[in-house]
């Protein structure tokens, strides 16, 4: 798929990263990835539609030094393709709590001692709006 990367970024605890865009018509998944660099992903947010064993959950996941950490799913899927979506992340110290369109949150933990987020990228997603505050 389609990807669009945002570097040079810098993000600390206390910061949340706002993200309105666009999901592909035709996509399996798509992703929004907020990390230290691609190799080093404090999250990995990735709503899957229709993947070999999985449809409609949300998964996410962390990446150390390239290698995937362990998947946290989540139920409540208000996604769909070919529609505008809004998801905002507030990041804290040890968390990071994520808000979906539909209003629900949940949180993800942060698992990397690197606590700048300078790099961000889309897969599917068609970026409108990034609001860092
Ligand atoms: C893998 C997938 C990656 C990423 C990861 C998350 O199976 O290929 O793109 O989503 O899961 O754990």
């Amino acid at each position: 798929g389609q990807v669009v990367v945002v570097s040079n970024l810098h993000v600390k605890p206390g910061q949340s990263i706002e993200v309105k865009g666009c999901i592909s018509a035709r996509c399996t998944d798509f992703a929004i990835t907020l990390g230290k660099d691609p190799e080093n992903l404090l999250l990995h947010f990735n709503p899957r539609f229709d993947l070999p064993g999985v449809t409609n959950k949300i998964i996410c996941n962390s990446r150390e030094n390239n290698v995937w950490g362990e998947e946290q799913r989540e139920h409540v899927f208000p996604f769909e393709r070919g529609s505008h979506t809004e998801v905002s992340f507030k990041y804290e110290k040890w968390k990071i709590n994520i808000l979906l369109p539909s209003g629900s949150w949940f949180t993800f933990p942060v698992r990397l001692s690197a606590k700048v987020i300078s790099y961000l990228s889309l897969k599917n997603l068609e970026l409108k709006c990034l609001k860092i505050e």
